[in-house]
């Protein structure tokens, strides 16, 4: 069934520049891009985003990265995206993902993972509403 799912392409990958590189992964895989932006969250906003980590001990790192320059957040459409795009971003921690996944080839540790994608149809459905409201 077609479906959407959001993905973040974190600081990590604007800041080396491999942006492009990333959204052909999803694109050669025929997933259709609906929304996209450069935008700067602050804490606040990650804390939303975030809602289910705000306890865990790795968060404060997590949130200041997140918080620390411009990523890419976007909306894919394709069917069975949600699946689809964790196979392609491969395991959340980079030195475990299997290669040629996009954390595996673009990613390190710890929160400096690439991407960020939505883990469930409702987790994409809140996400992309938070995200882009009104899409
Ligand atoms: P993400 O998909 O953005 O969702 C939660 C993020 O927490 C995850 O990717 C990782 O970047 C980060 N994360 C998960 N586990 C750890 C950990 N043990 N240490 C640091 N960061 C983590």
């Amino acid at each position: 069934m077609s479906e959407t799912t959001l993905v973040i392409i974190k600081p990590d990958v604007v800041e080396a520049g491999n942006v492009g590189k990333v959204l052909a992964r999803y694109e050669e895989a025929g997933l259709s891009i609906v929304a996209m932006d450069l935008r700067t969250i602050d804490g606040e906003f990650a804390d939303r985003h975030y809602e289910e980590h705000l306890e865990r001990d790795f968060y404060p790192n997590l949130r200041t990265f997140m918080t620390s320059g411009p990523m890419v957040p976007l909306v894919l459409r394709g069917e069975g995206s949600v699946a689809r795009v964790r196979e392609l971003n491969g395991a959340t921690d980079p030195t475990k993902a299997d290669p040629g996944t996009i954390r595996a080839d673009f990613g390190e540790s710890g929160p400096r993972n690439a991407v960020h994608a939505s883990d469930s149809t409702e987790s994409a459905a809140r996400e992309i509403a938070l995200w882009f409201p009104g899409l």
